[in-house]
């Protein structure tokens, strides 16, 4: 792998929520590298909720490097809906993930934030440095926050006990794998799934949340594991890095695209009791590449095009977040002494 120029530093490496969206894609790539040792434990196996369920896991696995995507996630109805839930198990995953690892020994922890972490109102493009200048959108604020605790806990455990763990931002993600659940989903596969779904009726209309006038950042699964990946491999500072494209569209420009990819030609009508959630985000990404050289190769059209592709041909299975039992096989891998 090109980002492992110099080799990778790590031998053992678990990837909690490795047969996520996110997680399925990290998981290949490390796995590519032929001499890791990868682990990638499921949440009926060791609920990470659970103090001891994650001591037994990194007593039985011994990994020099843990890479933290294991989380509770969900579009602004899924935040509304349980935002204790959000919280609570979001907060304790990452609390005690990173207070075990430390104590087990673990070489380096990568924790995972979101873009939901920054304030309501911050100024685009968000840069890092303001990541602190008020509360976030209350849409997702208890997510974003608890997520947002990690940062604070591995400042002060770099601080206190040299403990090296980072602290990453993407921005909103999407590509082929992700969940089309509509309880659940992101605005991407969520709008995707309606434009197609309409376009088979034969519907004059698809109904979209909110305004359409906010605006979102979107990064491609793979590019996001590609920065995730050179970040393990090689930054090893507290400050928090953003990893996302650059770019902003207007949820209502998405929709024209998405609708165009899906052959959907009816018309959107906006449902505006409905919120439009954190009315812009756009992130700085020049942290990410002065740092680890990442930059995010996947223009957004192709990138929906791949998704909308991907969606069509595995419709039957994608509502239970398409982890097919081969790609479970595959995760399953079990720790190597
Ligand atoms: N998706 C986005 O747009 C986005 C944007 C910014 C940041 N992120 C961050 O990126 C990471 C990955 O997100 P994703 O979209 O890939 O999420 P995802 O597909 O929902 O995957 C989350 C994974 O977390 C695991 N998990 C949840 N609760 C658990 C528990 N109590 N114990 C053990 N494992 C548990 C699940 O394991 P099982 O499969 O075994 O149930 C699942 O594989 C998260 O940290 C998220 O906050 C995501």
């Amino acid at each position: 792998m090109e980002e492992f120029k110099n080799g990778f530093p790590y031998e053992r490496v678990v990837v909690t929520g490795g047969a996520g969206f996110l997680g399925r894609f990290v998981v290949a790539r490390l796995q590519q590298h032929g001499n890791l040792n990868v682990f990638a434990p499921r949440r009926a196996d060791y609920d990470l909720v659970n103090g001891s369920d994650t001591k037994r896991l990194l007593t039985e696995t011994r990994p020099d490097l843990v890479i933290h995507l294991a989380a509770v996630v969900g579009g602004i109805g899924a935040n509304q809906k349980q935002p204790g839930r959000f919280f609570y198990e979001n907060l304790m995953m990452g609390a005690q993930l990173i207070e075990q690892s430390r104590l087990h020994g673990v070489k380096k922890l990568v924790a995972l934030g979101t873009v939901c972490a920054y304030p309501k109102l911050t100024a685009t493009p968000f840069r890092e440095e303001d990541l602190w200048n008020g509360y976030p959108e209350k849409t997702n604020a208890p997510y974003g926050l608890a997520k947002k605790m990690m940062l604070v806990q591995s400042q002060s455990y770099r601080q206190q006990y040299g403990f090296n763990t980072i602290f990453l931002l993407p921005a909103n993600l999407y590509g082929p794998g992700d969940n089309f659940n509509p309880e659940t989903s992101h605005v991407i596969p969520a709008l995707i799934r309606k434009c197609i779904e309409a376009r088979e009726r034969g519907a004059e209309f698809v109904e979209a949340w909110g305004t359409g006038h906010a605006s979102r950042e979107f990064l491609y699964v793979a590019d996001c594991a590609d920065g995730v990946l050179r970040a393990a491999a090689s930054y090893n500072e507290s400050e928090p890095v953003n990893l996302g494209t650059g770019s902003e569209i207007t949820i209502s420009a998405l929709v024209q695209l998405i609708g165009r990819l899906t052959r959907f030609g009816g018309e959107v009508r906006w449902q505006h009791d409905k919120p439009d959630g954190q009315p812009r985000r756009r992130l700085d990404v020049s942290r990410a590449f002065e740092k680890f050289g990442f930059q995010a190769q996947m223009p957004l059209e192709e990138g929906l095009r791949r998704t909308v592709e991907w969606y069509e041909t595995r419709r039957a299975t994608s509502d239970r977040k398409d982890i097919s039992p081969e790609t479970k096989t595959n995760l399953q891998s079990s720790p190597k002494s």
